[in-house]
């Protein structure tokens, strides 16, 4: 017997993917660096399914059908190359080497690149929906040749999370790299999604004055409206959580320090290089990083802030209301700002991404799974080179009537002194965006005075410059 897919690197990722093929009736050939690992795994799940544990390379090859249909499950960075290096020689023309890691784009464009001269199809997948999600159906995004598609597609739609839809979770996103930037662009809005949380979480806590148990209950409610998410199920159980050992709520005795394995900062880092602003996801990145700053924080500690205002019941209650308005729209700029990154990428590098296609995807199995990639779906199958998330007529009356709200939020937060990077970014994009003029008039004409870098008028065709060191006079440049 042959396999029809073979996985390597079976730490819990790999593993877990592996049992999903298997269980959805695939023959899955096995490999991991120690076979202990493989081992033990059959050991443990063989009874779910056909596996075949190969020790060497040469047998894990040889036990695939072809054309093979190879997952590696490694590290990003280099253990990920040092597995292509290992397996690329002993594979044959039409074979396809899937890499389901959190692989950088660009890392993935050049393997592709590298393998096809070998005709060796190169696969960037995204893979998202941590353990749970490998294993009971993830949400995938790959990328790669068309023709690679056509025979690993309706095997990864087999696996995939369904939408409430019932349609797979996966598409084929674009070739070589768009799989892993959409990857990566989820990533950021996961940050963000997760900052702003954290950002209401805290102003129900510190202006409000509930209690993390409290607030779990009121984020329960907020998961059966519009915001009703993966991620704000899960802040409810963290929330709720008390711990053991000490009887205080959990989230009071884990220290606040966010950490991060590099997906958000990457997408931040790609969006400055294509000019895209993703301020929402940036700020989400930043605030991990200054969270982690203890010692500078420690030397703040003495700076002055606001006095605290104590609310009353109902004001308290009005406020949740409110904070709710201000999550939510914030959360419609972070998507905008993650859709404009991933139209900007597919336009850099000619993907021809369908946006529509790719919150289609989201809607069931990743981290950023949500009631609300539903609408951005349809919002896109309206009008699919929509210019941006905001110019969508429902969105826009969304964020629209929730306004309001959101500027009383952040005047509350201001006053009271309660970090809000990620409310604040949002809304400072949606009124730069509706402004009817920007300062950058101004910078302009900075630009000009110091560095004679010229200007455009608002009344005629060309580029201007001020001779402000001499009668200042306009010339034309
Ligand atoms: C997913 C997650 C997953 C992982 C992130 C977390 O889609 O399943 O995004 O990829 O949990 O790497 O990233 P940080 O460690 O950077 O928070």
């Amino acid at each position: 017997t042959s396999a029809q897919i073979g996985v390597t690197g079976l730490a819990v990722m790999g593993r877990n993917l592996a049992r999903n093929f298997a269980r959805n009736g695939y023959t899955v050939a096995l490999h991991n660096r120690t076979a202990a690992k493989t081992q033990a795994l059959v050991e443990e799940f063989g009874h779910e399914g056909e596996f075949i544990a190969t020790e060497t390379a040469k047998e894990f090859v040889a036990a695939l059908e072809r054309p093979r249909r190879l997952v590696i499950m490694v590290k990003a960075g280099e253990p990920t190359d040092a597995v292509i290096k290992e397996f690329a020689p002993l594979m044959e023309p039409g074979d396809m080497i899937i890499d389901g890691g959190n692989a950088h784009f660009a890392d993935t464009r050049r393997r592709e690149r590298e393998l096809r001269e070998q005709d060796i199809h190169f696969v960037g997948t995204g893979v998202s929906g941590g353990e749970e999600g490998a294993l009971l159906g993830p949400s995938i995004m790959p990328g790669g040749s068309q023709e690679s598609y056509a025979s690993l597609g309706p095997m990864l739609e087999k696996i995939s999370a369904k939408a409430k839809d019932g349609s797979p979770c996966v598409t084929h996103v674009g070739p070589d790299g768009a799989g892993h930037f959409v990857k990566m662009v989820h990533n950021g809005i996961e940050y963000a999604d997760m900052q702003l949380i954290a950002e209401a979480y805290q102003l129900l806590r510190d202006v409000a004055g509930y209690s993390p148990a409290q607030i779990a209950d009121i984020f329960r409610t907020w998961n059966t409206g519009r915001l009703d998410s993966y991620l704000i199920e899960i802040t409810a159980e963290v929330l709720k959580h008390v711990d053991a050992a000490t009887g205080k709520p959990f989230v009071d005795v884990v220290q606040d320090r966010a950490e991060q394995k590099g997906t958000g900062r990457w997408t931040v880092q790609i969006a400055l290089d294509l000019g895209v602003p993703v301020s929402g996801i940036a700020e989400a990145v930043f605030a991990r990083s200054l969270s982690g700053h203890t010692e500078l924080r420690a030397a703040s500690k003495e700076l002055a802030g606001p006095t605290a205002r104590a609310l009353s019941e109902a004001e308290a209650g009005a406020f949740a209301d409110q904070v709710e308005q201000a999550l939510y729209a914030s959360k419609i700029v972070s998507y905008t700002q993650g859709f404009h990154e991933v139209a900007a990428g597919s336009e850099e590098y000619g993907w021809d991404i369908d946006l529509g296609s790719v919150a289609a995807i989201w809607r069931g199995g990743c981290i950023i799974r949500a009631a609300f990639l539903d609408r951005i779906r349809a919002a896109y199958d309206t009008r699919a080179d929509l210019p941006s998330l905001l110019s969508d007529k429902t969105f826009a009356q969304e964020i629209g009537a929730a306004q309001d709200d959101w500027r009383a939020v952040l005047v509350a937060a201001t006053q009271q002194g309660v970090p809000t990077p990620g409310f604040s970014a949002a809304l400072a994009y949606y009124d730069a965006l509706r402004a009817d003029r920007l300062p950058a008039a101004l910078t302009q004409g900075q630009r000009d005075f110091f560095g004679a870098h010229t200007y455009r008028r608002t009344d005629r065709e060309g580029s201007f410059h001020t001779l402000w060191g001499a009668d200042r006079s306009e010339v034309q440049a």
